[in-house]
C-alpha cells in the first residue's frame, strides 16, 4: 500500500514497478533491450542446457513427453535456440512469462503466463528469482525496521518488519550492526517452492547472482536500465534486482514437500529429485550474465 506521501515499503514498490500496470516487466517490453543474461548473449546456453535435456531425457528412459520450462523466459530466446537446434519433438518447449508471446518465437514453443500443472522433465529458471521482489530491512539503534520508498526513489525508515520477515531474517540474514541492510526474500522463497511442487519428476535449474548476507553489509538491490547499471528506481523504466539466498530456496522448497520429502501435493506420485541449484555458475553455462555488473 502507497503511504500519503507515496511512501510504501520495498516490496510491494518493486512488485508495482516491474508487473504492475505499465510496470517494467508487462505487455511487450523485452528485457533484451536492457541487458544480456546467457540465453540472449550466445547460442552456447541453449546448445549446454540440451545436453542436460539429453542426460536427464535418458535418465527417464526417454518418455513420450518430456517437459521443458523455462521459467521467466524473457524473450524466449533458450527455448527458440533449443527449437533451432531441432532437438526431439517429444521434447514439449514451454515459455512461462507475464510478458506478451514475442513475435517471432518459433510455433512449436509454447507461451503462458504461469507454469504446467504437472512437469515431468526439466524447469530452467535463468535470472527469475532476482526479479522477485524483496522487502528491504535496515537494522537501527531501535532494531531493524523497514525501509519505504517513494516512486522516484527516496526512502526513510518504517515500520517494524512483521513476525515471518522478523523469523526469516534471524534465520537467514541476520542484522548486527547500525546501518547494515537486508532483502527479505520470503516471496522469492514462496514462488520456488510452488514451482518445485509441480515438477513431478525431473531436474530444476536456477542460475542467478547468488548472495551471501556477511558480504553485502548494504544489500544487493540495484537497478538496470539501457545497459548500465543504475540506483534502484522503482518507476517502472528500471530494472531491479536482488540478488538470490539459495539457502532459503532449498529450506523452502524441502518444507513445501512435506515431512520426510513426501510427495508435496495431490496427485504428486514420484518425489521430484533434488533441483540443481545455481549456486555457482556451472562452467560452461556462465556467460556473464548482465552487461555492467
Ligand atoms: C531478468 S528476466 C530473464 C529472462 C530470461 N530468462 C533470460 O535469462 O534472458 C526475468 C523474467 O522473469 C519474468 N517473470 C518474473 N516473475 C514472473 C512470474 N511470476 N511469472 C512469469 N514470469 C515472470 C519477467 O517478466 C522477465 O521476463
Amino acid at each position: 500500500m502507497t503511504g500519503v506521501q507515496g511512501f510504501s515499503s520495498w516490496r510491494p514498490a518493486f512488485a508495482r514497478a516491474l508487473y504492475g500496470p505499465d510496470g517494467f516487466y508487462t505487455g511487450t517490453r523485452r528485457p533484451v533491450s536492457h541487458y544480456r543474461t546467457s540465453p540472449t548473449a550466445s547460442p552456447r546456453f541453449a546448445a549446454a542446457i540440451a545436453r542436460l535435456l539429453a542426460a536427464v531425457d535418458a535418465s527417464l528412459d526417454r518418455p513420450p513427453r518430456l517437459d521443458v520450462v523455462d521459467m521467466g523466459a524473457g524473450g524466449g530466446e533458450l527455448l527458440a535456440g533449443l527449437a533451432a537446434l531441432a532437438v526431439p519433438e517429444r521434447w514439449q518447449l514451454t515459455a512461462v512469462d507475464v510478458l506478451d508471446r514475442p513475435d517471432a518465437l518459433p510455433e512449436r514453443v509454447a507461451w503462458q503466463p504461469e507454469p504446467p500443472e504437472r512437469i515431468v522433465g526439466v524447469v530452467v529458471a535463468n535470472e527469475w528469482l532476482d526479479n522477485v521482489p524483496v522487502e528491504v530491512v535496515e537494522q537501527t539503534a531501535g532494531g531493524p525496521r523497514i525501509i519505504e520508498v517513494t516512486r522516484t526513489g527516496a526512502e526513510r525508515v518504517g515500520p517494524l518488519p512483521d513476525v515471518e520477515d522478523e523469523r526469516w531474517l534471524r534465520r537467514w540474514w541476520p542484522l548486527t550492526r547500525v546501518g547494515q541492510r537486508a532483502e527479505v526474500g520470503r516471496d522469492r522463497d514462496a514462488a520456488w517452492a510452488g514451482l518445485m511442487g509441480r515438477l513431478e519428476c525431473g531436474v530444476a535449474v536456477a542460475v542467478d547472482y547468488p548472495v551471501v548476507p556477511a558480504s553485502a553489509p548494504t544489500g544487493t538491490l540495484t537497478g538496470f536500465r539501457d545497459g548500465r547499471q543504475v540506483p534502484p528506481v522503482p518507476d517502472a523504466s528500471t530494472d531491479l534486482t536482488a540478488a538470490v539466498l539459495f539457502g532459503s530456496l532449498v529450506a523452502a522448497r524441502d518444507s513445501a514437500a512435506g515431512p520426510a520429502g513426501g510427495p508435496s501435493g495431490p496427485g504428486a506420485r514420484r518425489r521430484p529429485t533434488p533441483a540443481a541449484h545455481g549456486r555457482h555458475r556451472p562452467a560452461g553455462l556462465s556467460a556473464r550474465a548482465r552487461d555492467g555488473r
